[in-house]
């Protein structure tokens, strides 16, 4: 049976990062129990939820890492990274320096993780059409270039929140 959350082929481990705000725990919370909250608190520390799905006819569970991405709470470096087989990189489309610094998370994790780590650009809160700062096709050619994955989501009305998590599962394959 495959109805049971211990009955899979496959464990991955992988991180949501990203600066504050961008909307990693709401990512995580659409992707793991359809919710969303519009009142989110900022993560402390490390927070941690699992999925189990269906990829290549195998069953994947999914351990996904959420962290602060706030500065002050970025000590816990390398246990977070320590055997993740995929991360998010997570940016806000409605706030430019949220893109600007996901060099700074590309550099983080070409220090710290695994180098096989299969690496996907989230751009978050496409639903805020109006506030939308960073284009599709700017952000879209700066991972070609840098030959990682790249979508574009929103945790709000759900937009390509399983979409991001089966590509990043079945590109770790
Ligand atoms: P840290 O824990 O501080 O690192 O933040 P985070 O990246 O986990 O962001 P969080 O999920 O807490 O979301 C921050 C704010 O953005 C909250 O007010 C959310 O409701 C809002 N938010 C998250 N995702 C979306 C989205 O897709 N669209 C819109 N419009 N707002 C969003």
């Amino acid at each position: 049976s495959r109805s049971n959350d211990e009955d899979y082929d496959y464990l991955f481990k992988i991180v949501l990062i990203g600066d504050s705000g961008v909307g990693k725990t709401n990512i995580l919370k659409r992707f793991i129990n359809n919710e969303f909250q519009l009142e989110s608190k900022p993560t402390i520390g490390v927070e941690f939820a699992t999925k189990t799905i269906q990829s290549s006819g195998k069953a994947v569970k999914c351990q996904i890492w959420d962290t602060a991405g706030q500065e002050r709470y970025r000590a816990i470096t390398h246990a977070y990274y320590r055997g993740a087989v995929g991360a998010f990189i997570c940016y806000d489309v409605t706030r430019e320096a949220t893109f600007k610094n996901t060099e700074k998370w590309l550099t983080e994790l070409k220090d710290h993780a695994d180098g096989n780590i299969v690496i996907i650009m989230i751009g978050n809160k496409i639903d805020a059409v109006d506030q939308r700062i960073v284009r599709t096709d700017e952000a879209s050619n700066y991972c070609e270039q840098q030959q990682i994955g790249f979508i574009e989501t929103s945790a709000l009305d759900g937009t390509n929140i399983d979409v991001a998590f089966n590509k990043i599962v079945a590109n770790i394959f």
